[in-house]
């Protein structure tokens, strides 16, 4: 404990994707683009597309038993779970709420937090708030997104960059001198029409007509905010990093959202961190939103890429437009549990 608060960490992380593939070639049979095209100007090869009964709940609902498996906890032993996503499976109950009845959480509060694809670094730092005055004890943080439902796939500037999946994370007490060192959260409300689905809230109740002009699909003007996504992403990075009193160089693994590979290393380079530090998987996945930086994160942890000790970055942007970033040295010691195996 440090100033009357508890130290808050991840002690459990987990992560779930469909199975169905759609690769570029797909892509190239029903819209006008080319692998090489994608590759070169996203660095995305493949994405992964929810099943006909899969919802962002049942790829939310995996993610999460497999984070509790790792942090060896109780689905009872929750007291909150907190949902990031943009597509819900419905406007309400939450899809917290669904998870919290498949995984029998019968003691946690739920809700779903919207931020776009910031929204699960959000929910984080809301977690750790919780965790660090003592109100609650074990925290069960979900990215999930069906971005698939949404995206229109007559559009060749915006149907190749995403796709489905979720991701945990259990945040709890960690010992002292771990866990989060820093947190930070940014907005800009006015430029949020770079980025939007435009319908099927109160503003554009769904009808034939908002049908008919596709405005219940993804809209982005993806020049802006590749260029707003650049520079809030190197200086949400610098800012946690300020916060923490660390330079980059004590940084050894960052984990960005998944947008756009030019873009993750253009960061990198803002930032002076050589792109081996930096975690992508975007080639295998596109941009999944919500999902896309606790998928990743689980995946650097579980292939040994952050160990006990490690100073984590994440940082992301999304629409709201949004930002967030943290800084977290890593309470988990993943490669003695891996020897231990
Ligand atoms: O989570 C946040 C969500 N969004 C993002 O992070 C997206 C950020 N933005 C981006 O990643 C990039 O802006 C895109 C990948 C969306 C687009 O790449 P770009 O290098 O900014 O391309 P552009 O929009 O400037 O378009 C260049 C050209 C255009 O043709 P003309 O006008 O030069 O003849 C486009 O029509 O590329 C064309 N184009 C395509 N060509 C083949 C756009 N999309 C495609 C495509 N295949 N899929």
């Amino acid at each position: 404990m440090k100033n009357g608060l508890y130290s808050a960490g991840i002690i459990g992380t987990g992560s779930y994707v469909p199975e169905k593939i759609i690769t570029n070639e797909d892509l190239e049979k029903i819209v006008e683009t080319s692998s090489e095209w994608i590759v070169t100007r996203t660095g995305i090869r493949e994405r992964r597309i929810a099943g006909e009964n899969e919802a962002t709940s049942n790829l939310s609902t995996i993610a999460a038993l497999r984070a509790l498996d790792d942090a060896d906890m109780d689905p009872k032993d929750l007291d909150m779970i907190l949902v990031a996503t943009v597509t819900p499976d419905m406007p309400f109950p939450s899809t917290a709420c669904i998870v919290q009845s498949n995984i029998g959480a019968v003691n946690a509060a739920a809700s779903d937090i919207e931020a776009a694809c910031s929204g699960f670094l959000y929910a984080l730092n809301v977690a750790q708030q919780f965790i660090a005055t003592g109100f609650y004890k074990n925290i069960l943080v979900i990215g999930g997104e069906c971005l698939s439902r949404i995206t229109n796939y007559k559009d060749r500037g915006t149907c190749i960059l995403f796709g489905d999946g979720a991701g945990a994370a259990v945040v709890s007490r960690v010992e002292d001198g771990y866990g989060f060192l820093a947190q930070y959260m940014g907005a800009d409300g006015s430029n949020g029409n770079s980025l939007a689905v435009k319908a099927g809230g109160s503003r554009m109740p769904a009808s034939a007509a908002t049908l008919l002009h596709d405005y219940h699909y993804i809209h982005m003007d993806g020049g802006e905010v590749f260029k707003f996504a650049v520079k809030i992403m190197s200086s949400a990075a610098e800012k946690a990093m300020d916060i923490a009193g660390i330079t980059k160089d004590d940084i050894d693994c960052v984990v960005p959202h998944q947008a756009n590979i030019r873009i993750i290393n253009n960061v990198a380079k803002r930032l002076g961190v050589s792109e081996d530090k930096v975690y992508s998987n975007l080639d295998r996945y596109g941009n999944l939103s919500a999902a896309s930086i606790p998928v990743a994160l689980d995946e650097a942890v579980k292939s040994g890429r952050i160990s006990k000790g490690d100073n984590v970055c994440m940082v992301g942007f999304g629409g709201g437009l949004t930002w967030a970033s943290n800084i977290i040295k890593w309470s988990k010691d993943s490669n003695a549990i891996k020897k231990a195996i």
